[in-house]
């Protein structure tokens, strides 16, 4: 099992919709059960994705002493032959900064270990826009790192400071590796994003990740209709499905095989 967060801590980088898109790519093209869990208060994944919902809550699984195992097993099991499980966020997890970070940690390891247990391949964890335990967390216990960037200035500036976040994890997590910067929402029409796109290739090159995501209403339409990108029928979403299956398949491929170009 492999456990990938998808995070930034800039607001509306389009990280959500990286992990919905790529739970719908990963289960449906390369046939792999995935869990996504979602902590963000905001519960954006957990609403998209309110067909595969589990009868655990983040905030139970991380913050609370005890869940039981044997119902949400059954949950798991339901959800899984769907493809996608979720662990949708709750307002508990609003209190996870006041918690001690060693046993938010404790109690992840071991839930992850139940979901491998389960037969799930891959994890995917949605992220607040924000630098607290939440993320600190899910990168503590991730094997990869993908962060999506939108292509303005200020974003750019961020990016110096989630490599500092990675690098400070990877002291205390050393499998963790970094897919890369994900381009999201680029409109190949604006001569900003193009400009900013080819700088922040030049500045990152092993970094930024060749497949981005252009911005396209499908996307969102999709993420409010909670419907599968891959299932919308109409032809405007012809690009949008293209951009998310070729991801999925370039993730699907580095982290099958470890090391492999493209993971630094
Ligand atoms: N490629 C895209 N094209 C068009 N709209 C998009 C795209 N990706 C995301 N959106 C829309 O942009 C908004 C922000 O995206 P999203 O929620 O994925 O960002 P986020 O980084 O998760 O935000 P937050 O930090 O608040 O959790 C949403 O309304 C979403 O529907
Ligand atoms: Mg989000």
């Amino acid at each position: 099992m492999k456990t990938i967060t998808v995070s930034n801590q800039k607001g509306g980088v389009g990280k959500t919709a990286t992990v919905v898109n790529l739970a719908g790519y990963l289960s449906r093209e390369h046939n792999q059960s995935v869990l996504v869990m979602d902590l963000d208060t905001q519960g954006n994944a957990s609403w998209s994705l309110a067909d595969s919902l589990l009868n655990v809550s983040a905030g139970e699984v991380l913050l609370k002493d005890c869940f039981d195992v044997r119902s949400w097993r059954d949950s798991c099991s339901r959800s899984l032959s769907s493809g996608i499980a979720v662990v949708a966020a709750d307002s508990v997890l609003a209190d996870i900064d006041s918690y001690d970070i060693k046993t938010i940690v404790t109690r992840m390891t071991a839930f992850l270990s139940e979901v491998g247990d389960m037969g799930v391949d891959i994890v995917l964890i949605d992220t607040p826009p924000s630098l607290g335990k939440a993320l600190t967390s899910a990168l503590l216990v991730s094997d990869y790192v993908i962060c999506p960037i939108e292509l303005e200035a200020y974003s750019l500036q961020g990016v110096g400071k989630l490599q500092n976040v990675i690098s400070n994890i990877r002291k205390y997590n050393k499998n963790l590796q970094v897919l890369g910067l994900l381009p999201s929402m680029v409109d190949n029409r604006n001569k900003r994003h193009r400009e900013q796109l080819a700088l922040i290739t030049e500045s990152y090159p092993s970094l930024v990740i060749r497949h981005s995501i252009g911005l396209r209403s499908s996307i969102a339409d999709a993420l409010s209709e909670k419907t599968f990108l891959g299932d919308i029928k109409k032809s405007s979403a012809r690009k949008a499905k293209q951009e998310f299956s070729e991801l999925a398949s370039w993730i699907f491929e580095a982290i099958s095989e470890e090391g492999k170009n493209g993971t630094v």
